[in-house]
């Protein structure tokens, strides 16, 4: 046999490997569903925490892979920041959030807030694949999975590495801007075969606390007409609610903060339809 074809040999070996350790450990997790974006600062990673907080309010065992490698925010939102991920004999192991939610994210690898990820594809398809075969998620029945937005290397790596992933769940806002970049994301799901367990309107209608007077701040009814449009599942609305940022800054989940506002009914309906969509009764 060739030098180099022994080469190949090993890294073909070596691939297959890893391909066994992932469908290892993600075999023990029941649902897996990414959260995308078309544009930046819909509110993807906060309804991203708060719809994983009430999988774990309702009993669920919950993981949070935090794929947003140039600017996590899971551990902000949770106020997990400055921990470290342990390794073991097993494997690494997650940080324990609220609710006994499991967190990985590479925010728990950056030394500084000035450390910037310079990472090229390959770089951020490696760590990726590092928080799916060797982080010891062990049993969950929803691992949700934290995208940023846009459809580049982190969203191709997930769809690519995991096996059996329930489908992906599109975050956005009723502005015009952020409904083209919808179909996008539309788009790539379909081309790389992800089902669209569907869409979420976010930062939808406000409700003045002080005169109940509603504000469409940014228009209304553009996730619906998107969602009729591209002929996916529309999840429902998420309010506008000053609230949400704020218990966001403090990284305690709304949903747990407010749980008779309306947002939180909001999140509840979601999961709800989340749940039927994925056939869970
Ligand atoms: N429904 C909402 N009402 C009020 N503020 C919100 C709402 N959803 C998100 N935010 C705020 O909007 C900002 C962007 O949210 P974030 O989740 O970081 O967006 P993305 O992950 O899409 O970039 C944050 O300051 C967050 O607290
Ligand atoms: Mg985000």
């Amino acid at each position: 046999m060739s030098m180099q074809s022994k080469e190949v040999d090993e890294r073909l070996k070596a691939i297959k490997e890893e391909e066994k350790m992932i469908s290892a450990r993600m075999n023990k997790v029941k649902h897996k569903i990414a959260v995308m974006s078309g544009k930046g600062g819909v509110g993807k990673s906060v309804v991203t925490a708060n719809l994983a907080a009430s999988f774990a309010v309702h009993g669920h065992l919950v993981g949070i892979l935090d794929a947003d490698i140039h600017g996590p925010s899971i551990p902000k939102l949770l106020d997990i920041r400055g921990q470290m991920l342990q390794a073991g004999p097993p494997g690494i192991f997650p940080v324990f959030g609220p609710l006994r939610m499991k967190i990985v994210s590479m925010d728990f690898l950056l030394p500084s807030d000035e450390t910037p990820v310079i990472w090229r594809g390959p770089l951020k398809m490696g760590a990726i694949k590092q928080f799916l075969s060797e982080v010891v998620w062990g049993p969950l029945d929803y691992l949700l999975i934290d995208l940023p937005p846009g459809t580049g290397d982190e969203p191709l790596s997930i769809a690519q590495l995991i096996p059996r992933l329930d489908g992906v769940i599109i975050v956005t806002i009723p502005s015009e801007v952020s409904q083209i970049v919808v179909k996008r994301s539309v788009g790539f799901a379909r081309r790389v075969g992800l089902k669209v367990i569907g869409l979420i309107e976010n930062m939808s209608t406000f409700t003045c606390p002080n005169c109940g007077q509603k504000y469409d701040i940014f228009g209304s009814g553009g996730g619906r007409k998107i969602a009729e449009e591209l002929k996916v599942p529309f999840l429902g609305s998420i309010p506008l609610d000053p609230r949400i940022s704020e218990d966001s800054d403090k990284g305690t989940p709304f949903i747990i903060n407010h749980p008779e506002s309306n947002a939180t009914k909001a999140f509840e309906q979601i999961v709800e339809r989340i749940k039927e969509t994925i056939n869970i009764h």
